[in-house]
């Protein structure tokens, strides 16, 4: 599947997932945007993907959950590398503990970067892919907002509802050349899931028993997913949600 021509964003594109997200994009020929909260990290990480792929790659500092930055920064692609073609909503924060031991400021953090920063980049981008007639937006879900985790329990309700919020704009975008999908990752190894290793060894054994492969997933088990709702190939395939979990979702 090739991707020359697309111009993508990815944000939180300098984590586990993200990073390889964008890497696949780049080497599927899109030139790529890579906004993260840590712009030096876009930034280096963005030199070394130009390098090995040969693609037009850039850094950006971003917050998702500010609208005004997200605004600046669209803004500054599009000048840079075009018309934003594929959105991947990437960025996420999760933190593990108890509902009844978690306090409103980490459920605001939580909703604000994961719900609401889908929300925001989507809107920033939506009228370009409007005008165009054509656009990707593929947003990580995760499987715990199909079928709920304990320890995770703002966080699922967030990724639940970035999966919904998926398939209403796949229904009001569905003639305009636009798909929007969700990709669901179950446990995977980054940096977000050491979280879940510091909370007890045994909570993570547990974890990778759980899943039917019998092994954590990797950011580039994630990745091709991602690249095939990005192509032109997957262009009658929307609202859909795809979990890549090795079997631990299946529905
Ligand atoms: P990570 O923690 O390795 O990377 C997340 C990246 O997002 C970091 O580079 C961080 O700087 C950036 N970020 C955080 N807040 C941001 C904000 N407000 N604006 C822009 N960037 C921000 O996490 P990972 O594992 O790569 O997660 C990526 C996505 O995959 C998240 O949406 C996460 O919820 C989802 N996911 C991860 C799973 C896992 O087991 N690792 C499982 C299921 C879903």
């Amino acid at each position: 599947m090739r991707l020359n021509g697309r111009t993508a964003l990815v944000t939180g594109a300098a984590g586990g997932i993200g990073a390889a997200i964008s890497r696949h994009l780049a080497r599927a020929g899109a030139q790529v945007a890579l906004a993260d909260l840590d712009g030096d990290a876009a930034r280096k990480l963005a030199g070394e993907l130009a390098d090995t792929t040969g693609s037009r790659v850039a850094g950006y500092a971003m917050d998702v959950s500010v609208s005004g930055v997200v605004a600046d920064v669209v803004g500054a692609i599009e000048t840079d590398l075009g018309g934003v073609d594929i959105l991947v909503n990437n960025a996420g924060i999760d933190r593990i503990e108890r509902f009844v031991e978690s306090t409103e400021p980490t459920w605001q953090k939580i909703v604000a970067v994961n719900y609401l920063g889908t929300v925001i980049v989507t809107r920033a981008i939506l009228d370009g892919m409007i005008e165009r007639r054509f656009g990707r937006i593929i947003n990580i879900g995760s499987d715990a907002g199909r079928v709920g985790s304990s320890g995770e329990v703002v966080y699922s309700g967030t990724k639940g509802a970035v999966i919904a919020f998926a398939k209403a704009l796949a229904r009001e975008t569905a003639t305009k050349g636009i798909t929007v999908n969700t990709v669901c990752p179950g446990p995977t190894d980054t940096a977000l899931l050491e979280q879940v290793a510091q909370a007890g060894q045994g909570r993570f054994d547990a974890l990778s028993k759980a899943v039917p492969m019998k092994r954590i997933g990797t950011p580039d088990d994630v990745a091709p997913a991602v690249t095939f709702f990005a192509s032109d190939e997957a262009a009658y395939i929307t609202g859909q949600t795809l979990s890549v979990s090795g079997g631990l979702t299946m529905s």
